[in-house]
């Protein structure tokens, strides 16, 4: 795992703004970014490890172990939150058997709150996997999930 990091922190020079894409660069490659990664990245930039943990740990998008098979992921940011997000999200943890910001124990699913999808015009919004649905209802996640072998 060490040799793909350093691959990945290869592909981005040090310099200032680079941490977040190296973290997104993780994440996308390993689906998470695991506590090993940290000294890594902070060596590469010049940075403190609490630095690198600190923005790691500030972001809800980051993960630092792995996820279930699936991730759903249901935006509580304002205007879905006015809409009913906070309904769908109990109703998310009920369905599914498992609490927000983790994954179940039978490693199916992670459910996990963010903070605004871009589609706020569109709320309640979240996001399964890598597709985005828009105008949700608690009916409308049952339908999705059961389609998905939730
Ligand atoms: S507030 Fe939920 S998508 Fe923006």
């Amino acid at each position: 795992m060490d040799d793909l990091i350093r691959e990945l922190l290869a592909a981005h020079p040090a310099q200032d703004g680079a941490l977040l894409p190296i973290l997104h660069a993780v994440q996308e490659r390993l689906g998470h970014v695991p506590p090993a990664a940290v000294p890594l990245i902070a060596e590469h930039l010049n940075l403190s490890r609490a630095e690198v943990h600190g923005v790691l740990s500030y972001y809800h998008f980051f993960r630092s172990t792995p996820p279930g098979r699936q991730v759903l992921q249901v935006c509580r940011a304002e205007a879905c939150q006015s809409r009913g997000a906070e309904a769908l999200l109990a109703h998310a943890e009920q369905r599914l058997s498992c609490a927000s910001h983790s994954t179940r124990a039978d490693g199916a699913v992670t459910l996990e709150p963010v903070y605004c999808l871009g589609l706020c015009a569109l709320s309640p919004a979240l996001q399964l996997n890598d597709r985005l649905h828009a105008r949700m209802t608690p009916a409308k996640l049952d339908a999705l999930l059961a389609k998905e072998g939730l």
